[in-house]
């Protein structure tokens, strides 16, 4: 543990450098509970001012776009064997995993993941949100694809490493987000189907902005997809699971084709109800009423979904999670969606069945949705009161 928390400080000491690290670099973490304070106390000490930070990574901040290309040098790695359970992790310059083509995921696609964002913050600190629910949907989505369960401590501690081992990577406020991807992965060798005999968790980061072509605030054109179902009862829609992702692609591409930003799915038993976007999570609003889909297995239970019915409830809506049928989503006065990537996006229009419904003047976002984003970001980056508790310093 020891030799962890001397190469811990050793990183440190590499983070005022003008690169991170050189690319042969590899620096184990030490035990992910004991020494959290710590490091967390020494990266307090260590980290560079915003303007140093902004230097450094040479990053265009006033063109970020939700993609790689402004990809963070360091990444976290930790592996599981059936003898040893999870190693301490350690952090890697970002790059190829090395994997047989045998590795169960790539046959059988033994593989969770999850999206996070790092924000720089009104007190000048960089700050993570809710890490502990997305650690707990990493647990839950582990036990329900038959994978060994990352502990929840040392997810959050990967988590906040993985961030300030990238702190030059996060945007300027108001600019974007670390985005954060966490992956449990069944990497080890197997022919006959079942699960990997060994594992590897992972996070890898990059700086991002706005999820939808046209920026954050711009409403998105949706189209309720009729044939595909997005889940069923009893399936794995309610799990972060790669496989969820790749089946949307084919009704998502046609719809970007036909000028939709992306497509809502319904109830696989009666295609009468919403259940999520390809991406998101679905709300609709009428009046001081906002419904959204309850989780019942076939939705994604989104981290942003969950802040949204709380910040709503807590000033004045009364927020139900019931079916919403798509008749009434057609006649709702607002929809929008939620989610790590999209954050709170307005839908300014829907079409189902050929009908177009515009929920918003062109290019104007919905009041509500509007009202949910402002106070929803205003508390990720401290502008304001986290009276809830769920924003966590790193430095
Ligand atoms: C997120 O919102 O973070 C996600 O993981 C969704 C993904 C399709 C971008």
């Amino acid at each position: 543990m020891r030799r962890g928390i001397l190469l811990w400080n050793s990183l440190l000491s590499t983070m005022s450098r003008p690169l991170l690290h050189s690319r042969a670099q590899s620096l184990s973490l030490g035990c992910p509970s004991s020494v959290s304070r710590k490091r967390l106390h020494t990266v307090a000490a260590a980290a560079p001012v915003a303007g140093e930070r902004r230097a450094k990574a040479n990053v265009d901040w006033d063109s970020l776009g939700f993609g790689l290309k402004d990809v963070a040098e360091t990444m976290y790695v930790s592996e599981w064997t059936p003898d040893k359970g999870w190693d301490q992790g350690k952090l890697v310059p970002y790059g190829p995993i090395t994997i047989m083509p045998s590795a169960q995921v790539l046959n059988y696609g033994q593989g969770i993941f999850e999206g996070m964002k790092a924000q720089e913050s009104a007190k000048g600190r960089v700050v993570v949100f809710r890490p502990d629910q997305n650690a707990a949907r990493f647990k839950a989505g582990a036990a329900r694809m038959s994978m060994p369960a990352v502990p929840e401590e040392q997810f959050v501690e990967a988590v906040k490493s993985t961030v300030a081992a990238n702190l030059d990577y996060v945007p300027p406020i108001g600019k974007g987000s670390l985005y954060l991807r966490p992956l449990l992965l069944g990497t080890g060798p197997i022919l006959g189907l079942g699960p990997a005999p060994s594992y590897t968790f992972t996070i890898f980061a990059a700086a991002v902005g706005a999820y939808f072509k046209g920026g954050q605030l711009t409403p998105i054109d949706l189209i309720v997809e009729e044939r595909f179902h997005r889940a069923a009862p009893g399936g794995m829609g309610g799990t972060k699971a790669a496989g969820n992702y790749s089946p949307v692609l084919v009704t998502q591409l046609e719809a970007k084709k036909n000028g939709f930003s992306d497509v809502v799915y319904l109830d696989a038993k009666t295609d009468t109800y919403l259940e999520e976007v390809s991406s998101c999570n679905i709300f609709v609003v009428k009046g001081r009423t906002i419904k959204t889909p309850p989780l019942q297995g076939t939705i994604l239970p989104g981290v942003t979904r969950r802040s949204i019915v709380e910040l709503a409830r807590s000033r004045g809506y009364d927020v139900r999670e019931e079916p919403v049928t798509v008749h009434e989503a057609m006649e709702a006065d607002e929809v929008f969606t939620t989610g790590t990537a999209v954050v709170v996006s307005s839908v300014g229009s829907m079409v189902y069945r050929g009908q177009r419904r515009q929920y918003t003047e062109p290019g104007q976002a919905g009041k509500v949705a509007l009202e949910m984003y402002s106070n929803l970001t205003d508390i990720q980056t401290e502008r304001a009161d986290d009276n809830f508790g769920w924003v966590v310093p790193i430095n």
